[in-house]
């Protein structure tokens, strides 16, 4: 059976485009798969971040993806599971400086400041790669922006593999399904739905009050044309397509099955439905979130345990790396 490796940074609350790009498609793979989801607080770090913050914001982000359906025991944090930073170090000394160069992620993240930023930004897919590698996993669900760190993961195998003469890391297969793959802001839908958004509005976080959610879909941007009948004559109208899809997305329908409901509509009754549904999808899981967090010692008991299950996976591969590479046992 396929293992999957995910992550989730755990700076700030997950939205939508989390839910429908990941976190959804995680809660189906569990069903078939073996799973294991991890909220990448070694990866946050890479930015600054306010300590205590980083601590609740973990901890609410945990409680949103058991909220959503995902198994406690696949879901851990990064930093109790040491694997991932000692093949993490192995990586850095095997990914080439040129290749880092390239990742566009990178590029927007550091700006136009790139002498600012920290070391650790800079090697943010070396440790991704370690993620995922450290447990052998072959399949992994993400959204779009996360596919060129896939392929630097499968560079980083390759070039492993070959350096130490071995067939020892798989290769990695990106799960991501086309429909959900980039879901855009609400206020501007040329740029991706993102938590580093200055504006809320452009985003739907998992724990938004359902007056919230209606206020923020009422409020997305539209064009003054009614909804067309098919899904082709959604070319050109970026605002009106990324609605269709979150629509369809969330109610488990099509692009085309929802135009054929809403064909010659404006947006305003479209708008009310879609806020109904999301609200009916989105209203149980801030419910149960809420009641999640209400003990964080049980969280974090529960997030531990899983930790130390999925370090009994890691352990012995990286471990089996560390030989390759020549280190004396541990
Ligand atoms: P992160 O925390 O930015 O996002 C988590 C997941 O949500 C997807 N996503 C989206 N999908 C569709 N539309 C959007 N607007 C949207 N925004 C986010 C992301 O593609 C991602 O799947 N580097 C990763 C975390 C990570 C990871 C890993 C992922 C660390 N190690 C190993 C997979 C395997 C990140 O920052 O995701």
């Amino acid at each position: 059976m396929a293992r999957i490796f995910s992550g989730i940074q755990p700076t700030g609350i997950a939205h939508l485009g989390n839910y429908l790009g990941a976190i959804q498609n995680w809660v189906k793979l569990q069903e078939t798969h073996e799973c294991l989801f991890c909220l990448v607080d070694l990866h946050a770090i890479t930015m600054a971040q306010d300590p205590a913050g980083l601590r609740d914001q973990t901890r609410v982000n945990a409680a949103i993806l058991l909220a959503c359906g995902i198994k406690p025991e696949t879901l851990f944090h990064q930093s109790a599971v040491h694997a991932h930073a000692r093949l993490a170090w192995i990586f850095n000394c095997v990914a080439r400086f040129g290749w880092l160069n390239r990742m566009t992620q990178f590029k927007d993240k550091a700006g136009r400041d790139r002498e600012a930023v920290s070391t650790g930004l800079f090697v943010y897919p070396n440790l991704m790669a370690a993620d995922i590698l450290a447990y052998h996993a072959t399949q992994v669900p993400v959204g779009d922006d996360q596919r060129q760190h896939l392929e630097l993961a499968n560079d980083i195998a390759a070039k492993f593999n070959h350096d130490y003469g071995v067939d020892f890391f798989p290769r990695i297969e990106p799960y991501i399904p086309p429909a959900t793959a980039r879901i855009m802001s609400l206020r501007d839908a040329s740029k991706k739905m993102s938590k580093s958004d200055p504006s809320d509005q452009s985003r739907i976080h998992l724990n938004d009050e359902p007056d919230s959610i209606a206020a923020k879909i009422r409020r997305a941007k539209t064009d003054p044309a009614p909804l067309p009948d098919h899904a082709e004559a959604l070319a050109g109208r970026p605002e009106a397509a990324n609605l269709v899809s979150i629509f369809a997305a969330i109610t488990g329908r099509s692009s085309a099955q929802i135009l054929t409901e809403y064909a010659g509509s404006g947006f305003g009754p479209f708008k009310e439905k879609l806020a109904e549904a999301l609200i009916g999808t989105l209203a149980p899981i801030r419910e149960r979130s809420a009641a999640l967090l209400a003990d964080p010692a049980h969280l974090d008991r529960t997030l531990q345990t899983s930790a130390r299950r999925a370090a009994a996976i890691a352990d012995p591969i990286v471990d089996e790396a560390e030989r390759l590479v020549g280190f004396l046992p541990r």
